[in-house]
This record gives structure tokens, C-alpha cells and sequence, in this order.
């Protein structure tokens, strides 16, 4: 039996950045993960596999599309699906072998295998319990199952299965227009596919501020994505080679069908606790099954705390880091904080998509006096430059403070661009802080001050 200050169950992006913050501050820290590499869904089977293919696929669209355009000539490239795999794979292990790398050097102890707690202050991996202090959950989360579908990870697939199928897809049928939806579909897109996104609302992307999810679907569209909206997925059926996507309609019930090769299922995922025992030891839950914390990650009992996706909140990869860290600070005797109203989002297709704060439907539901800066990127000389002019920068200011709301950008390199947001956010600041800071030319982020100046007398290149 080992004894720990620290225990944290799950090596993904919520524990091990908690792990390697609790190791720095002094604590004697170990993580048990089950998988074969630590990053958990983020490295291995999420964020970064899918930038790879993102990343693939936008220089083969690039190069099809643009390249002549620039006087590039010759043949576009082919696609060797195995070997754009065995990139993507590459770039995993460089991942997931770096934070091995991380941990050997703030001396974390990695304890592999699946974990239990049989009682408070206990974790159990095989037949061996360990002691520790506090123990954090860092669990994370799985793909939501859906009514009369059957997840193979061949035909109809999950996320995961999406990163590793066999062949591209003549036809893909995505189920959910969010995120992981719009992400694989465009890659697929790009591949060749066909796609299909059937969406249970009438609009993508939900919870995004709505002229925004427009616009993105417009260009989407452009790009060949179909969308089925307001339409709820029945069932699946599947044969040797494809499946047949049973759907309703929700405004006349009226029942369709879409065939295609693949279907993956992206309505969602679920905080993923199962064998940890939790029920057994009491913890209370949330009505989702997410485990109750306070706003110091405390669960009702007493050295048991959890992080990430397993608890309440945006199930976002730097959420799950932010709290990782906050927590090692609050357990090593510091003032851990998160700062829920500046979180931001980003959806890694072409153009990007990237928000943080309110929406301007929120700001209308409150009642608050707001204004709207807004620039395209059509004004913006570098975007022009690269074909991307596509999309816009929308700041929300106070009507009478104009301090800064939120924002919401469509355009190249969004997710970039939303932090400086996130910065004069953090800092309370006004949308004339951001106008009057000199921006350099020609970049990007012209366009986010250009938002900010329509948020006063007006934007110059508009
Ligand atoms: P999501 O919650 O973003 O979207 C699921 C969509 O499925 C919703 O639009 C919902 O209305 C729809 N839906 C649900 N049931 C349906 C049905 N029966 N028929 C048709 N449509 C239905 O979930 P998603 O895309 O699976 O992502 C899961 C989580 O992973 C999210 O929290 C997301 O933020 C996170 N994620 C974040 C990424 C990023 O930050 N770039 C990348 C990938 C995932």
C-alpha cells in the first residue's frame, strides 16, 4: 500500500494538468489511469486526433480550391487515407508521450489501471488500495447512447470510431449539429463524403448566439454539408455495408429515411463514473448524473472532490484545466477560482467558429441594455489575402459602460482571436480599451478592434 497526499483518478486534461499543478506546489501526487497513454478522450480519441484530420483536410481543400487561384499549378493531391491515419496517430503519441515526459519530471507517481474507491481516503487499482488525503475524480465522459441506435464503432460509429474508419465514406449521416458533428462532418466533407446532418432543433450549433449559427450554416452549406433540421432521429438500422437513419419530423410528424455507408452519433456526451463505486460510498449526483460538487469541487464527502466533464458545466477540455488547477492551488492551502462567465469555445472547422460570453438572445432574455460592434471580415486585408474573408466579429457591450458583454467570431483563426476577448473580459474592460489598442497591420486581429471601434463611432474599413 502506497500513501499520497494526492490520488487523482483519470489522466486526461482535468487531472493531469491537476496533477502536474499539485506536484509544483508541493504535494505527493499520483494518478491512476486505465488507458495505455495518458491525455485521456482530449489526446487520444478527441481534440487533438480530430485537429490532425482537420488539419489534413484544409490543406487538401486548400490545395483544390485555392491553389490556382494563387498561380499554384499542377496536380491537387490524392488522399492516402491510411497514411493521413498514421499521421493523426503520430501526433497522438507525440501528445500522450509528452505528458509522460511531464510527469516523470515533477515526479508523479502514474498508477495504471482502472480505479475504485472503497472508502473515503482509499483508491483500489486490481487488488491494491492506496491511501491518500483527498482524492479527485477526473473521470471525464462518454458519448451519449441514443433510443434505438446501436453503436458498432464500424458502421455506426461514435466520435471514436469516426477517427479510425476503415474507408472515407461515399455517404456519411451525422445525428447532431454540435460540435462534434459539424467538426467530423467537415472532414469528411472535404474527403469527399457525402453529408448529412439530421438535428433534432431548428438550428445548428445550439446555445451559439444565433446570427452566428447562421451564418455558419450558410457556410456550410457552401461547402456541401446538407442539414435535416428539426428533425428527431428514431432509429438505426444497420446491414453488411450501411444503414438506413429512420427520422421524424417534429412540425408534421411526418417519417423519413436517409441511407448512407457510415452514421455517427454526436447528440451529446455523459459524465462517465461507472465502477468508481460512488453509489455505494453516497456521493450525491446531479438529476444527469454528474457528481455534486461545491464551488470548491467538494463533493459531500469529506477528502473527495471531482473536476472536468464528471461534474456540472461546459464539457470543454480547458474548462476541465482550469478547475484541475484551481483545485491543486485550493489543496495545496491557495485561492483556486474559476471564472465561469469567461469561458471560451471554439469549433476548429473552416472558417472557425469561437465565442465567449453572452449571447445577444441571453442579453434579450435579461432585459439588459446592450450594444452590437460588428465587422466582416470582408474589410479585413489579410483574410481577403488568404480566401477566408468569409464570417464577422460581433462584440456585446453595456449600453451605458460598454464594458464588454461577450463576443462571437465566425473567421480564420477564431479561436485565437477570441482570447484577447478573454483577456479584456478578465479584465473588465471597456469596448473602447479594445478600439483604442493599437492592433498590428495587416492581421486578423484588425477585425476584433474594428468590432470594437463599431461599438463607439464606428468602425474605419466598414
Ligand atoms: P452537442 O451537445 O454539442 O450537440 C449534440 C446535438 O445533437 C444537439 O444539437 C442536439 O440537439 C442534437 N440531438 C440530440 N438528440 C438528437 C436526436 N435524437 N436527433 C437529432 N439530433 C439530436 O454534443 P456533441 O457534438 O456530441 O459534443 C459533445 C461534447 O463534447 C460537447 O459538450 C462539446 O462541447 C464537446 N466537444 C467540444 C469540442 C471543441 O471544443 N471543439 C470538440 C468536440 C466535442
Amino acid at each position: 500500500m502506497a500513501s499520497f497526499d494526492t490520488i487523482i483518478i483519470g489522466g486526461g486534461p482535468g487531472g493531469y494538468v491537476c496533477a502536474i499543478r499539485a506536484a509544483q506546489l508541493g504535494l505527493k501526487v499520483a494518478v491512476v489511469e486505465g488507458r495505455e497513454t495518458l491525455g485521456g478522450t482530449c489526446l487520444n480519441v478527441g481534440c487533438i486526433p480530430s485537429k490532425a484530420l482537420l488539419n489534413a483536410t484544409h490543406h487538401l481543400h486548400e490545395a483544390r480550391e485555392n491553389f490556382e487561384k494563387m498561380g499554384l499549378m499542377g496536380t491537387a493531391p490524392t488522399v492516402d487515407w491510411p497514411k493521413m491515419l498514421c499521421y493523426k496517430d503520430d501526433v497522438i503519441g507525440q501528445n500522450t508521450k509528452g505528458i509522460e515526459f511531464l510527469f516523470k519530471k515533477n515526479k508523479i507517481i502514474w498508477i495504471k489501471g482502472w480505479a475504485s474507491i472503497p472508502a473515503v481516503g482509499q483508491v483500489k487499482v486490481g487488488d491494491e488500495v492506496h491511501e491518500a488525503k483527498n482524492i479527485i475524480i477526473a473521470t471525464g465522459s462518454e458519448s451519449s447512447s441514443l433510443n434505438g441506435v446501436t453503436i458498432d464503432e464500424k458502421i455506426v460509429v461514435t466520435s471514436t470510431g469516426a477517427l479510425t474508419l476503415e474507408k472515407i465514406p461515399a455517404k456519411l449521416a451525422v445525428i447532431g449539429a454540435g460540435v462534434i458533428g459539424l467538426e467530423m462532418g467537415s472532414v469528411y466533407a472535404r474527403l469527399g463524403s457525402e453529408v448529412t446532418v439530421i438535428e433534432y432543433l431548428d438550428a445548428i450549433t445550439p446555445g451559439m448566439d444565433a446570427e452566428v449559427a447562421k451564418s455558419f450554416q450558410r457556410i456550410l452549406q457552401k461547402q456541401g454539408l446538407k442539414f435535416i433540421l428539426g428533425a428527431a432521429v428514431q432509429s438505426v438500422a444497420t446491414t453488411a455495408t450501411g444503414a438506413s437513419v429512420h427520422y421524424k419530423l417534429n412540425k408534421n410528424d411526418a417519417e423519413a429515411t436517409l441511407d448512407a455507408d457510415t452514421v455517427l452519433v454526436a447528440t451529446g456526451r455523459r459524465p462517465y463514473t461507472a465502477g468508481l463505486g460512488l453509489e455505494a460510498l453516497g456521493v450525491e449526483m446531479l438529476p444527469h448524473g454528474q457528481i455534486k460538487t461545491d464551488n470548491h469541487f467538494a463533493t459531500n464527502l469529506s477528502g473527495l472532490y471531482a473536476i472536468g466533464d464528471a461534474i456540472g458545466g461546459p464539457m470543454l477540455a480547458h474548462k476541465a484545466e482550469d478547475e484541475g488547477m484551481a483545485l491543486a492551488e485550493i489543496l495545496a492551502g491557495k485561492s483556486g477560482h474559476v471564472n465561469y462567465s469567461v469561458i471560451p469555445g471554439v469549433i476548429y472547422t473552416t472558417p472557425e467558429v469561437a465565442t465567449v460570453g453572452q449571447t445577444e438572445e441571453q442579453l434579450k432574455t435579461e432585459g439588459r441594455a446592450y450594444k452590437v460592434g460588428k465587422f466582416s471580415f470582408m474589410g479585413n486585408g489579410r483574410a481577403k489575402a488568404v480566401f477566408q474573408s468569409e464570417g464577422f466579429v460581433k462584440i456585446l457591450a453595456d449600453k451605458d459602460t460598454d464594458r464588454i458583454l461577450g463576443a462571437h467570431i465566425i473567421g480564420p483563426m477564431a479561436g485565437d482571436l477570441i482570447h484577447e476577448i478573454c483577456i479584456a473580459m478578465e479584465f473588465g474592460a471597456s469596448a473602447q480599451d479594445l478600439a483604442l489598442t493599437c492592433h498590428a497591420h495587416p492581421t486578423y486581429s484588425e477585425a476584433v478592434r474594428e468590432a470594437a471601434l463599431a461599438c463607439g463611432d464606428g468602425a474605419i474599413h466598414a
